[in-house]
């Protein structure tokens, strides 16, 4: 029989991502409807492990569903990968009677949860909070929405100038191994080429594009390259290009951090506010060791281990797609 849940500890950890405090919100606000306490733990297992929890009532998450960042804190923490770490997060929890845990975060926040939960008999409930959109078991995480609007816009800007100036620009987004937010970013801009860890596409066949291009009168030209690609980063790949091709005047711009700040958007704030519901309802259903995620517009639940382990495979159809619109 699962135990009665009346105390649940809430936190965010990892990367930050615009949507984690609407997720913040929707846990607290569906805990105190369903009488439940809800205690914030401050920058994420850190926090966990130096016993920083505090009360948060419905009050306490007012004015907070249009802001970037976490009001938690988030932190990647080192101690959490060691036993005696887990064991004073754990003791901290006890401290405070905490019955569950509702983690918003991303991969390595979903790896500590599904260790922690196998030693220490604590449900937690995952939600995917990461601008990366790289787990498995849900068809979009918080955060990847708002991170590729940031993205195009910069590129819009580029485009300006790529235009004014006839150049090539190569133009680094986040992703970590995944090419999702490039894909993505790539399709909504217009870009000439794309650069996507699943793809190991060579500096020749990147040539090669580029001087089809110019036979089909392209006068500029701007690539998105995804910072975990094999061939390395931006800066990386435009000096590698430059040395065989220099029909363009070549240049580089890493958007980095501004992809993870800003106001969520409407997509975000919704997808938050259904998974952080849905989290506490799971656990109210006595579910325990899962990542809640929108699967085909449906909530579904995935455990820890499956969430962080398989792959999640960015669409084909996308990616053929960008190709050809591309010519
Ligand atoms: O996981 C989110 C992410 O922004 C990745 O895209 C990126 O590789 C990484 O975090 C950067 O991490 P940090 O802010 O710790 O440098």
């Amino acid at each position: 029989m699962s135990r009665e849940i009346k105390r649940i500890a809430v936190f965010t950890s990892g990367g930050d991502a615009p949507g984690m405090n609407a997720a913040i919100r929707a846990v607290v606000r569906t805990a105190a409807y369903n009488d439940l306490h809800v205690y914030g733990i401050s920058r994420g297992y850190e926090g966990m492990i130096d016993g920083e929890l505090a009360r948060l009532d419905v009050r306490d998450v007012g004015n907070i569903i249009h802001r970037g960042g976490t009001m938690l804190k988030t932190a990647r923490s080192q101690r959490f990968i060691t036993a005696e770490g887990r064991k004073m997060a754990y003791e901290s929890l006890l401290a405070y009677d905490i019955d569950a845990c509702i983690a918003i975060g991303g991969n390595g926040t979903f790896t500590g949860a599904d260790i922690f939960s196998r030693e220490y008999d604590i449900p937690m409930i995952g939600v995917p909070g990461t601008i990366d959109n790289d787990l498995y078991g849900t068809d979009f995480t918080i955060g990847f929405d708002t991170a590729v609007n940031t993205a195009i816009e910069a590129v819009d800007k580029i485009r300006d100038t790529a235009d004014s100036h006839n150049r090539l620009f190569f133009v680094e987004v986040m992703g970590r191994n995944s090419g999702f937010i490039a894909l993505s970013t790539a399709i909504c801009t217009g870009a000439g080429s794309v650069l996507i860890p699943e793809i190991d596409t060579s500096i020749e066949e990147l040539i090669d594009l580029l001087r089809k291009g110019v036979k089909r009168k392209k006068l500029f030209s701007v690539v998105i390259v995804a910072e975990g690609h094999p061939q390395g980063g931006a800066a990386q790949i435009a000096q590698k290009v430059k040395e065989a091709f220099d029909y363009y005047d070549t240049k580089v711009a890493i958007i980095g951090h501004l992809q993870r700040g800003g106001s969520p958007t409407g997509f975000d704030r919704l997808l938050a506010s259904r998974l952080g519901f849905s989290a506490v309802e799971a656990l109210l259903q006595g579910k325990s060791n899962v990542m809640v995620g929108l699967v085909h517009d449906s909530i579904s639940y995935t455990p820890f281990a499956e969430a962080i382990k398989q792959d999640k495979p960015l669409n084909s159809d996308l990616v053929r797609m960008a190709e050809v619109l591309a010519i």
